[in-house]
């Protein structure tokens, strides 16, 4: 990440500067309801007294803590409110790094580019493992590639960019693989509630020193402008975590964090389902119009992007402008994901023309 602009807001200039109508599948920005119980919340908080607009404590809410502690089932004191899992990932990532023997980071490839870019801000050296044609992750693999000098191992699940789900077992031995080197496994769940294959675990399962989670409401709770996610930490980071978050944020947005948190209790999980089989309903349709326009594509399993690569037409940056201009469909390159795919392109199916997208690549290609 050599820009100071990620790649992606590039390419959504582009298509908004297009001369024609564009369906846009670059970016992660769910277009679907929040949960009724968020949008009450920000609306209770306006009336709020003026006391609750003063610092809420650094480390967050303390009953937004005490509803993550429980339903995580971990002590409260392990529970950090964040700005997003963006910063619950740079808390576990610097924290990891300086608390951990060795300076390298193994990240997949394709890879989430902010652990790429943050692992370069934070001057460690990332070493990638490739993952398999259908997206999964061989733990033998991260195991070859950890050596002493690995201080983290940074993965998601459900994976953005593959759609992929590492199951218990490929968390248990990426856990493993942090506790034989002295390194810590950031297990980023964001797209906890976007598993369709029913094989999602939290790495919390495995109560290891060296595994911390990272998570957010962005996603689950379709509010990636809210900016509340949370980092459930290994005792040893707890310290250095809060101290790193109180001088660089003080806290978290207190409306953020209340509505946050009557969502968390008052949103059934049929608010989760149904957006499950939405999305479910948006890939199955796109799949089908990438199988009539002869592409390949990892077949996700979660999340909800789909990466696809066209015969004779590599996903590089121009292309990406070029599927724009002529057939009204904005990706992502592959290179913004690492190496590994860069003739791939990436669409976000978080519109509700994604099956509109798919017939212009259908006739496209
Ligand atoms: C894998 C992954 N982690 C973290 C984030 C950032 O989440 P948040 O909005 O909670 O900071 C994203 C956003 O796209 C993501 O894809």
């Amino acid at each position: 990440m050599d820009d100071d602009r990620p790649l992606f807001f590039h390419v959504m200039a582009y298509a908004d500067d297009a001369d024609r109508d564009v369906v846009d599948m670059v970016s992660g920005n769910p277009d679907w309801e929040p949960p009724a119980a968020l949008r009450d919340g920000i609306r209770e908080f306006a009336d709020a007294p003026v006391a609750d607009y003063q610092y809420p404590p650094s480390e967050g809410n303390a009953e937004l803590r005490a509803e993550l502690a429980e339903r995580h089932d971990v002590p409260v004191e392990r529970v950090v409110v964040t700005n997003g899992a963006g910063e619950a990932n740079h808390l576990a990532m610097a924290c990891g790094l300086e608390a951990h023997a060795g300076n390298e980071v193994i990240l997949t490839d394709p890879v989430y580019p902010y652990y790429a870019g943050r692992t370069e801000l934070l001057d460690a050296e990332a070493v990638y493992v490739p993952v398999a044609d259908d997206g999964t992750l061989d733990p033998a693999d991260v195991r070859a590639a950890a050596s002493d000098d690995t201080a983290l191992v940074v993965a998601c699940s459900p994976n953005n960019p593959t759609g992929a789900v590492y199951g218990e077992e490929v968390k248990r031995e990426l856990t493993a693989i942090a506790e034989a080197h002295d390194a810590l496994f950031v297990s980023d769940e964001v797209y906890d509630e976007f598993d369709f294959s029913g094989e999602f675990r939290s790495a919390l399962a495995f109560d290891s020193d060296n595994v911390a989670v990272t998570n957010s409401f962005s996603k689950s709770m379709g509010t990636t402008g809210l900016r509340v996610g949370y980092a459930i930490l290994p005792e040893h980071l707890v310290d250095p975590a809060r101290t790193r978050h109180m001088l660089t944020n003080v806290a978290v947005t207190a409306p953020g964090q209340h509505a946050a948190l009557k969502a968390l209790r008052e949103t059934p999980d049929s608010y989760y389902a149904g957006t499950r089989e939405m999305l479910e309903e948006r890939i199955s349709a796109f799949c089908a119009a990438l199988d009539d326009a002869g592409a390949d594509y990892i077949q996700p399993r979660g999340s909800f992007y789909v990466l696809a690569r066209f015969d004779g037409f590599p996903g590089t940056l121009d292309n990406t402008k070029r599927l724009i201009d002529e057939a009204g469909v904005a990706g992502m390159p592959g290179e913004a994901f690492g190496s590994a795919r860069e003739e791939w392109m990436r669409f976000a199916l978080v519109t509700p023309r994604a099956a509109e997208a798919a017939d212009r690549l259908a006739e496209y290609f």
